[in-house]
């Protein structure tokens, strides 16, 4: 599979599911992250990889004018209906993180909360998002760290569907010291911090059962699964939730990822 090939595939994949009951758990970091850049009134920010728009909301609130852009249509038609829907006037467009429809200098915070992390070439996406912000503007990322509970699912979901192995695996992005390799010569400072978000189940059983039916990735994984795959897969996944949570009542597990902001050197 190639580049072009894998990126077709994701646009699909992240359509799949039902992204929005699991957007609205990772909006804590996208409202964090905002802050963390200083998104004021008036700023121009770029959202990038944004989902249903999780940090475009976050900025639209502050003031800001926003952009708002993601690989996936799916998820393009979601969030221009979601920041429409809560009265905000964000711009959607359709585009790959490693080639942004924009000039350069366009904004002054570009922002991705575990978005941007998934594209396959990081120093490609890294120099695109750098490319967009002004100079002395704001750089914003989110990805889980390599111990985090979600880190530990993306391992289970691996093992049932292999992606090209040339390929860097995303959660490299939640490494400090990986960060400042791949950021070295774009950012003239960069600021990190560890900080969870918590999921939350009835069970394990309900949580992997969600899982299943609304994650983009799980659903599109299970499409080519045989029955018996089908059946290991979901108890490696309710092992991993059973071990995290403590046993098989209610689920509130804490998940750890890096908050990255950089400013581009002026
Ligand atoms: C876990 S979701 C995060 C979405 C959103 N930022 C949020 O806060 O909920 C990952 C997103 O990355 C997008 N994505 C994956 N690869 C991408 C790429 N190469 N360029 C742009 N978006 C990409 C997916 O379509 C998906 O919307």
């Amino acid at each position: 599979m190639d580049i072009a090939q894998f990126k077709e595939r994701q646009a699909h994949a992240w359509g799949l599911g039902d992204y929005s009951s699991l957007s609205r758990v990772l909006a804590p970091a996208a409202r964090d992250l905002c802050d963390a850049c200083a998104v004021g009134a008036g700023q121009e920010v770029l959202d990038v990889a944004a989902g249903d728009g999780n940090f475009a909301l976050a900025c639209a609130g502050e003031g800001a004018a926003v952009v708002a852009s993601d690989l996936a249509p799916v998820m393009v038609e979601l969030g221009r209906a979601r920041t429409e829907a809560e009265g905000y006037d964000v711009e959607w467009v359709l585009a790959d993180a490693e080639e942004l429809p924009f000039a350069g200098d366009s904004f002054e915070c570009v922002g991705s909360v575990f978005g941007a992390v998934f594209a396959p070439r990081p120093e490609v996406m890294a120099r695109e998002l750098f490319r967009v912000v002004r100079p002395g503007g704001t750089v914003g990322l989110t990805m889980w760290t390599h111990d985090s509970f979600t880190t530990e699912l993306f391992g289970v979901g691996r093992r049932y569907s292999p992606s090209p192995p040339d390929l860097p695996r995303a959660e490299l992005w939640g490494d400090e010291d990986t960060v400042r390799e791949r950021l070295d010569g774009l950012a003239a400072r960069i600021e990190t911090e560890r900080r969870t978000i918590v999921w939350e189940g009835e069970s394990p059983e309900e949580f992997v059962d969600r899982l299943e039916r609304d994650a983009p990735m799980q659903v599109a994984a299970r499409q080519s699964l045989s029955e018996e795959e089908l059946e290991a897969s979901h108890a490696d996944y309710l092992e991993v939730v059973r071990r995290r949570a403590g046993g098989d009542g209610p689920v509130r597990i804490e998940s750890e990822y890096l908050q990255i902001v950089a400013r581009r050197r002026g």
